[in-house]
């Protein structure tokens, strides 16, 4: 089975602040979209890259990948940007990694977890963590209301693995029904009534949103760094 990545990237980062596209900050001099692109790109279980970009960063995206990715527009939002990339596939794909050019640490491990899970037969799979705080429910002034049993809970990450035709089939059908901003593809494929397993996702999969993330990852970067010399 053919197996393609989509990293989107499309987004402006305005929680960020870079003034910048946040796939375009840098990260130990490389832009965080390179990042992803070499982790799927150098995958053995991964065959092709899409990466889907914001309009005034394709070409230099396009540079950047040196031929490891094709590179696409995105869209207004994230679902759209998705939709995007999968429109760009080549026609032999038939499993799908969709992830978030702000996670550049994904791990092999969890792109091979993802993968393997979809090979043995799952038409979804989620990198999933367990909640480790406790986690509380409170009203609009910040009163607590109830202590939410937390054993049920995960928290997300991507990549997030997807048979192609169901991932197609939950955006065709979100669309159809005029949804245009759910930022969680696996949200998608429950909407349709498919099954989504989970595998265990890495700390290291974090997610950049604020400057606090990426002074972090710019942290853990130097620390494995400095480990591994
Ligand atoms: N994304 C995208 N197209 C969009 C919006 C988001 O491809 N229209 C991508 C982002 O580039 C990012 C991922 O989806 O890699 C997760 O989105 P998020 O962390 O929210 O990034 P931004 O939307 O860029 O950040 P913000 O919401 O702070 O503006
Ligand atoms: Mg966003």
């Amino acid at each position: 089975m053919t197996v393609a990545a989509v990293v989107v990237a499309a987004g402006s980062g305005e929680r960020l602040g870079a003034g910048v596209p946040k796939a375009m900050v840098a990260l130990q001099g490389r832009p965080l979209v390179d990042w992803a692109v070499q982790a799927f790109d150098q995958h053995r279980d991964v065959d092709s890259v899409v990466v889907v970009a914001p309009a005034d960063a394709v070409v230099a995206i396009t540079e950047g990948a040196a031929g490891r990715a094709h590179v696409v527009v995105g869209g207004v939002t994230r679902q759209q940007s998705v939709e995007n990339g999968l429109d760009a596939l080549a026609r032999d794909v038939d499993l799908v990694l969709v992830h978030d050019a702000a996670r550049p640490l994904v791990t092999a491990e969890v792109i091979s977890a993802v993968v393997r899970a979809l090979r043995a037969g799952a038409e979804a799979v989620i990198p999933v963590l367990p909640v480790t705080d406790t986690v509380k429910r409170v009203n609009a002034s910040g009163v607590v209301l109830a202590t939410v049993d937390r054993t049920e809970l995960r928290t997300v990450q991507t990549p997030q693995g997807f048979r192609r035709d169901v991932l197609e089939a939950a955006h065709a059908t979100a669309r159809d029904r005029g949804v245009v901003d759910i930022g969680d593809d696996a949200a998608l494929v429950e909407g349709i009534g498919r099954v989504v397993v989970t595998v265990p996702g890495s700390p290291e999969c974090l997610k950049i949103t604020t400057a606090y993330d990426l002074d972090l990852v710019q942290r853990m970067v130097s620390t494995q760094r400095m480990v591994g010399e």
